[in-house]
């Protein structure tokens, strides 16, 4: 067992990525958007979600399959976006349990009729589409072409596009208007409050057994300062700081620790 976990009587790593899906943190303003992007899926619509690096966007839509009853919505997670066209029409062949075609034009009927059998089956199906910035341009070119089915009268699956801010301003370029004015709802997830720092800090130590104390407020409160609201960023201090504590052997991580790790971890702060 690592050195700081011993020092804490913490029985895992608190900060980790490895956290289930039942218990992911959702404060009310997470809460609000997983409930957002449900009742968008249950009205069959397509959704853009956007946000700064690390606040959290896959998180949320891990929190939404857990939210989603699975008999009634088929689930396609892709991250992959980085694929031209006609890849990655048949990694979304693939993720639909079909056979990957060679051509677009067969891949697409191909999607089009599994959609349809779906439908029979009253199963709606949902592709996420993680990392979408990264998108070629030749695929957004396509894309609306998947939520226009049956002369425009219904959507084939609802899409959930989710990327860096840099995608919303992309989307709204006169290019993409077609799948833009598809995207019925266009969601932001906003950093962390200082509120919620704090709570999250305390959340994921008392999940990994320690004490809710561990971190002394006002080195929350710096804390907060220094990730600006990211949780990853949160993850990796937060980490350093419990490691930099158990060295110095202190009981718990007062602001002075948590000042000195970031500013060494931020090289282009060193005079
Ligand atoms: N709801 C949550 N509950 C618990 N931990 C979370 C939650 N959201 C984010 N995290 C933590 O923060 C890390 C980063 O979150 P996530 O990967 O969802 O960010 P992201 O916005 O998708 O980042 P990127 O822009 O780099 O794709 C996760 O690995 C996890 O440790
Ligand atoms: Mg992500």
């Amino acid at each position: 067992m690592s050195f700081h976990l011993d020092a804490f009587g913490l029985s895992v790593e608190p900060f980790t990525k490895e956290i289930e899906d039942r218990d992911l943190w959702l404060p009310p303003s997470k809460r609000g958007l997983v409930d957002e992007l449900v009742d968008a899926i249950e009205a069959r619509e397509s959704v853009l979600v956007t946000g700064e690096p690390g606040v959290g966007k896959t998180c949320v839509l891990r929190a939404l399959r857990n939210a989603l009853p699975a008999e009634r919505y088929r689930l396609t997670y892709c991250h992959n976006a980085t694929l031209g066209r006609r890849d990655f029409y048949r990694q979304l062949c693939l993720a639909l349990g079909l056979q990957p075609s060679a051509t677009a034009a067969a891949v697409f009927y191909a999607v089009t009729t599994q959609v349809e059998d779906l439908a029979r089956e009253r199963q709606h199906p949902v592709f996420l589409l993680d990392e979408a910035h990264l998108l070629h341009q030749d695929t957004l070119d396509h894309l609306h072409i998947l939520l226009n089915y049956a002369w425009d009268s219904k959507a084939l699956l609802s899409l959930v596009l989710v990327g860096l801010s840099d995608l919303d301003d992309r989307l709204r370029l006169r290019r993409n208007r077609s799948l833009y004015s598809r995207l019925h709802r266009r969601l932001l997830l906003d950093p962390l409050s200082p509120e919620d720092t704090a709570d999250y800090v305390r959340l994921r130590l008392e999940r990994a057994g320690g004490g809710r104390e561990l971190f002394a407020s006002d080195a929350i409160a710096l804390l907060h300062e220094a990730t600006g609201g990211a949780l990853r960023e949160l993850d990796r201090l937060a980490t350093a700081c419990l490691r930099a504590a158990a060295r110095k052997k202190r009981k718990a991580v007062d602001r002075d620790i948590v000042s000195r790790v970031v500013r060494s971890s931020s090289p282009e702060e060193r005079p």
